[in-house]
């Protein structure tokens, strides 16, 4: 990859380029004066990125001519919440932002979702940045518009898509990533190549070493790649009426994982990698999957990867009738269930998914997640 590619999410009036940069922060303010007049923007960080890269950012904005102000949102996906979110449009509508002020997202996919949300709701929208600092963020939260907040019902129920006008992912900063958060940005990337790109899954296979090592070459080619994806099929259909919701491979078990252990007990990734085996699991034993040998692929590639595979503490869950009923509410609140049938995006061959209905009682129990559960 050369130091910085462009790729364009193709949406008409609301099209917007990703910006893949090789580096650091430093192109921000220049990018950002391509789209926005220059004066007042808003940057919104959490007080973990702040400590790292938050300097790095105000630096690049004011010498491009930018007047920055900043505002902290607590961390972690516990204060992904209506709360933090209330709070957030008071400080903007207290700083007297008007509608031309951009307003930045300088964090993972938490900080991304709210801030994002915020923006949309503000003043009936105000333009919106994403500059992602996780590698989920990167290859997969920060393009598409999706936007919002988890409630103690579910995961990300209550938000609107609300595309940015602009994404600048600079890989250097995921350099202070804690190396798990970074191995969640390898779990939603594999999502990208099972639904989509089986050539993906081999490369991640043949280069799981230099992905482990957060080798910046290999990191940079797989976030171009899955920003590939992820522009093409959003796309293709904006607000999920139809082909987006194959983005979704993974996420009805493990939205409902996070939901039933509390939000922030497993990382989003680590939930999203569990959620695509139990779907996939599904689909080889229903006959939707025409490649039985699938499940054992994922399964060695997130051994690979050092994701989970299964639980510790699922056998005494899930031999627990109030977790599982927590499960099974979970996966009925997911928002692809219409009219009480549930649509699950299930993987037919590497590569290709296709929808089918599936019921809350029968994921549910196939989410015991025990250490033998990969043999069954
Ligand atoms: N909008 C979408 O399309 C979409 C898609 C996938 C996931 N999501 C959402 O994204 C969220 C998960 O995002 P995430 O995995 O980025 O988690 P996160 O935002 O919680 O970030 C993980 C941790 O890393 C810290 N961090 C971020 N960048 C850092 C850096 N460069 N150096 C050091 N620390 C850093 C964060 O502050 C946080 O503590 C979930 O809420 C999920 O629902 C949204």
């Amino acid at each position: 990859m050369t130091q910085q590619e462009l790729i364009e999410v193709d949406l008409g009036q609301r099209a917007y380029p990703i910006h893949v940069v090789a580096g650091g922060l430093d192109g921000l303010g220049l990018a950002l004066a391509e789209r926005f007049a220059l004066g007042r923007v808003m940057l919104v960080t959490n007080p973990v990125v702040a400590v790292h890269h938050q300097g790095a950012a105000l630096a690049s904005l004011e010498a491009a001519g930018f007047e920055p102000e900043v505002i902290h949102v607590p961390d972690g996906e516990g204060c992904k919440t209506m709360q933090t979110w209330t709070d957030l449009v008071g400080r903007l509508l207290d700083a007297r932002i008007d509608r031309v002020t951009p307003v930045i997202a300088l964090g993972g996919g938490v900080t991304g979702d709210l801030v994002g949300f915020a923006a949309a709701s503000v003043l009936r929208g105000v333009p919106f940045v994403q500059v992602p600092t996780t590698l989920l963020a990167m290859v997969d939260a920060s393009v598409g518009g999706k936007t919002g907040f988890n409630t103690p019902q579910g995961k990300n129920l209550v938000g609107a898509f609300y595309q940015p006008r602009l994404v600048f992912a600079a890989t250097h900063v995921l350099s202070t990533l804690e190396p798990a958060e970074f191995r969640c940005g390898l779990g939603e990337a594999v999502k990208h190549g099972v639904i989509r790109d089986a050539a993906l899954v081999d490369w991640m296979e043949e280069h799981s070493a230099a992905l482990r090592a957060r080798d910046p070459v290999a990191t940079a080619w797989l976030v171009r790649r899955c920003c590939e994806i992820k522009a093409e099929v959003v796309a293709s259909d904006e607000r999920e009426a139809g082909v987006r919701a194959i983005l979704n491979f993974g996420h009805t078990v493990g939205h409902a994982l996070e939901t039933a252990l509390g939000h922030g007990s497993l990382r989003h990734g680590e939930a999203v990698m569990l959620g695509m085996l139990v779907e996939t699991r599904l689909a080889i034993q229903r006959g939707w999957c025409r490649e039985p040998g699938m499940l054992a692929r994922l399964i060695h590639l997130a051994r690979l990867l050092q994701l989970p595979v299964h639980l510790p503490e699922a056998p005494l869950m899930h031999a627990d009738r109030s977790f599982r009923d927590k499960l099974d509410l979970a996966v009925r609140m997911d928002k692809k269930t219409v009219r009480g049938t549930l649509s699950l995006v299930v993987p037919i061959q590497m590569g290709a998914v296709q929808l089918q209905s599936a019921t809350a009682e029968d994921l549910v129990a196939l989410m015991d997640l025990t250490e033998s559960w990969e043999n069954s």
